[in-house]
């Protein structure tokens, strides 16, 4: 059955949100605030329903054509129909409604950042045998179905023009009947590839990959059979070095890495003038080094700690070739488990949290319990962010400004960089 609606605003995940003839709410992919839609309700979401677009009967005013022909296939952007300053509104007011739900005002949140197209710098893409070909491409959304990308305005054009070779050239060595991943990189020394598949690649098939490593001039191929797994150089033939600050970090096969490079830049930017000269900084979550390496220059002391050890090792390796080695530290650690204190932190001035989406209670309540008087929270949920801020205000540790940065360009995802400090 099919209902006529009018959509009122965007949700939090980017679908336009409607109300049912019988008053309930419905969330309506692709649709935009004032659209008037004949739509299908389906399946149960959250305190509504799912529904679709059957027809649109009368646009409403920040309805664009969108820029990419994927757009509605492929579940990577949700959000291209929008025009940007509506989109731009929506993406800080996700984080604004976040903290408004923890009890912070709106005049915290800066400006939102704006994303670059083609910045996106590492994607992934599923892939499928299918007969003697390879489905490779973006998961439609809501869907395994592949989507056989042929542009891509958010990733970076380098990644892009590979797909066609190597849904081709990966065809005949791809493991029969098994389903996968790739992880592209686009780093300084080229393109990194990983390839993340549970089969057996044979002697042969291990030729093949070095070979489309020389053919597609890549930087280095990898296997791993899950992201478990430490991945198996296959192939190396340059170095796949990021650049922090001074130093070139030879980043390890499918490790973190901020999703753009000029979004990365404006984090550590953003970071960098949080943080004054001469600062004894913990950098929490510090992965290979983004955010230590900026800083160790300009800092008295960087420790940086994380529980991925190779990322880690990869940020010693980097601090040391560029003559920074005295300066920084490193300890791997689960900071979920065991959280740095008051002890340990006693010398800190500065300490920087970058968490995965869940956040950090357990070390953001910890860091907040010490005398630490500066923190710069990087986060990319503003949810889990929100509640850690909370978490920290009750302790003294107040928030002073979050500047959203709009590092996931049209989808519901947003970066922010926010700066807490102690009240006397
Ligand atoms: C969003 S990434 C940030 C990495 C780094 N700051 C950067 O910008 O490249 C989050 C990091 O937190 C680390 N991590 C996740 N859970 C952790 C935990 N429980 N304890 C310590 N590190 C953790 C991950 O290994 C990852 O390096």
């Amino acid at each position: 059955m099919t209902v006529a609606v009018t959509v009122t605003a965007l949700g939090a995940g980017g679908d336009g949100l409607a109300a049912a003839p019988d008053g309930g709410r419905l969330y309506i992919p692709y649709a935009a605030p004032g659209d008037r839609l004949v739509v299908e309700p389906g399946a149960k979401a959250g305190d509504g329903r799912r529904a679709s677009i059957v027809e649109r009967l009368a646009d409403g005013p920040d309805r664009v054509t969108p820029p990419c022909r994927h757009f509605g296939d492929c579940g990577g952007c949700a959000l291209q129909h929008i025009a940007d300053a509506a989109y731009r509104d929506w993406k800080r007011s996700r984080v604004v409604d976040a903290l408004r739900r923890s009890g912070f005002g709106a005049g915290l949140v800066g400006e939102l950042v704006p994303a670059t197209p083609g910045d996106r710098r590492r994607i992934r893409l599923s892939v499928r045998p299918a007969g003697r070909r390879l489905a490779l491409g973006f998961n439609a959304a809501a869907s395994h179905r592949i989507v056989a990308i042929e542009e891509c305005p958010v990733a970076a054009p380098q990644l892009v023009r590979l797909l066609p070779q190597l849904r081709e050239r990966l065809a005949p060595l791809w493991p029969h009947g098994r389903a996968g991943d790739l992880a592209l990189t686009l780093t300084d020394g080229g393109v990194d590839l990983l390839l993340v598949v549970a089969g057996e690649f044979a002697a042969g098939a291990r030729v093949g990959l070095a070979r489309i490593a020389e053919e597609l001039d890549l930087a280095r191929i990898s296997l791993a059979a899950d992201d478990r797994a430490t991945p198996e150089p296959i192939a190396v033939r340059r170095p796949a070095t990021m650049r922090f600050g001074p130093a070139a970090v030879v980043a390890p096969p499918g490790g973190f890495l901020q999703a753009g490079a000029q979004s990365e830049r404006v984090l550590v930017e953003l970071v960098l003038a949080a943080v004054p000269d001469g600062a004894v900084v913990g950098d929490l979550h510090a992965g290979s080094g983004t955010f230590a390496l900026a800083l160790a220059p300009r800092a008295r002391r960087v420790h940086a700690f994380d529980r991925d050890g190779p990322a880690l090792e990869a940020l010693v390796a980097g601090a040391r070739a560029a003559g920074l080695g005295p300066k920084v530290s490193v300890e791997r650690r689960d900071l979920d488990r065991r959280p740095l204190g008051a002890r340990e932190t006693r010398t800190w001035t500065v300490a920087v949290l970058d968490p995965p989406r869940a956040g950090a209670l357990a070390q953001a309540e910890a860091i907040a319990r010490s005398t630490v008087p500066l923190v710069v929270y990087v986060s990319c949920n503003p949810t889990s962010f929100a509640r850690d801020a909370a978490a920290m205000a009750a302790h003294g540790l107040h928030l002073q400004q979050a500047t959203p940065v709009d590092q996931f360009l049209w989808s519901p995802h947003v970066e922010l960089v926010a700066v807490f400090r102690r009240s006397a």
